[in-house]
């Protein structure tokens, strides 16, 4: 339990000095706004229910006591009560600015090639599917690697939805609630062929981007038809270390990505590298078949295919890549907002047949937070 030594207050603020010495300094508006009573929060689905329209900008602080556990304020000139527990002051209080942030890539380890494990992250499926503990694992592997390997998923077809079903929900696309990753004749995508494919993230001509892909092997007899996969977040860092101009046009500069057949025509206006408000990478989009024929203004043209080389250039560098063979049974679960994968090419002799699907990374963050607060309740 987080414990008050003292407490005082000023007109428009309150001041706690926790047991541990640290300080918390809280504006009267802030604590109004976030009363926890149920007049004003539902502590069922933790929404607030009052607008900000509702509460004086004149707000002040007309009173405070405390006990052990509790601090009570009273507000002028709504005269409105309310009662804070002190391990809620403590964790919300935002002198530690700790906005909450689970995409950006100071939330994540980063990695280069297979060195960075000692195995690549991997869980049993029915583990997975019976324990909370290996599927807390297996997601946490996903959101601070960018993917994990689920061994032993049935070699029947289907069964990649079943898998999203003990996470999330299906993102269902034009190519369907699954699509067959395997040799077709006139393929509508190059990945339905047997040659290779270069590292790419799925589908950036959609907004949003299907957060997550799994691809689950039913059969791997051909020669070849390796998969590799890569950081794209660390690609990205390293195109920032090794040139701040290159990273400035990639991650400021908005392409068109698109993929169109008979049925299908989708356009989205987006850049390479993605950051989010704290000017981290929160997302790659890096698939050379779906960028649009490019845009921009002639002056920053060749500027620009200086950067996307470069980062291309990054892609291509084997100690960046790891480098396996799904084998039947074998899943593999992967961030597409950051995960490159490639193919190599495969033999026409032998099969190959992958079940492939996306799922959003919403739903898996959101079951990856429930299992964590009961396991930290246990
Ligand atoms: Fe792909």
């Amino acid at each position: 339990m987080t414990t008050i030594a003292s407490l005082s207050f000023a007109d428009d603020q309150l001041t706690i000095i926790w047991a541990n010495g640290s300080e918390s300094r809280l504006a009267a508006l802030w604590l109004r706004d976030n009363c926890q009573l149920p007049c004003c929060f539902n502590d069922q689905n933790g929404q607030r229910l009052i607008n900000i329209t509702d509460i004086p900008q004149s707000t002040i602080i007309a009173s405070v006591t405390r006990s052990a556990a509790k601090v009570t304020i009273r507000f002028a000139p709504d005269n409105h009560i309310s009662e804070f527990d002190a391990n809620w002051l403590f964790d919300n209080c935002y002198c530690q600015n700790k906005a909450f942030d689970d995409r950006g890539e100071k939330s994540k380890t980063l990695w280069m090639g297979p060195s960075a494990f000692t195995k690549l992250p991997n869980a049993d499926y029915s583990d997975f599917c019976c324990r909370s503990a290996t599927q807390r694992h297996a997601l946490q592997a996903v959101a601070e690697y960018g993917f994990v390997i689920l061994n032993n998923v049935p070699v029947k077809p289907g069964s990649v939805l079943d898998v999203i079903s003990h996470f999330g929900f299906v993102r269902e696309t034009n190519y369907g609630k699954l699509f067959d990753v395997q040799t077709e004749i006139n393929p509508n995508n190059l990945a339905f062929t047997n040659l290779g494919l270069g590292g790419h993230l799925d589908n950036p001509y959609r907004n949003p981007v299907p957060g997550l892909q799994l691809l689950h092997c039913l059969e791997n007899s051909a020669q070849g038809g390796e998969t590799i996969i890569q950081d794209g977040f660390m690609a990205a860092s390293i195109l920032r270390d090794e040139s701040a101009q290159n990273f400035n046009l990639l991650s400021k500069t908005a392409i068109n990505f698109r993929f169109q057949n008979k049925s299908t025509d989708l356009h989205t206006l987006a850049t390479m590298i993605e950051l989010n408000v704290l000017n981290q990478i929160v997302t790659v989009r890096f698939n050379n078949r779906s960028i649009a024929p490019l845009t921009l203004p002639e002056t920053s043209m060749l500027a620009y295919y200086t950067a996307y080389r470069h980062l291309a250039k990054i892609f291509e560098r084997t100690d960046l890549q790891a480098c396996f063979k799904l084998n039947p049974g074998q899943l593999l679960l992967f961030d597409n907002t950051r995960i490159l994968h490639a193919r190599k090419a495969f033999s026409s002799a032998g099969r190959r047949h992958l079940q492939g699907a996306y799922s959003d990374l919403d739903g898996l963050y959101s079951t990856l937070n429930i299992l964590k607060s009961s396991a930290n309740k246990s």
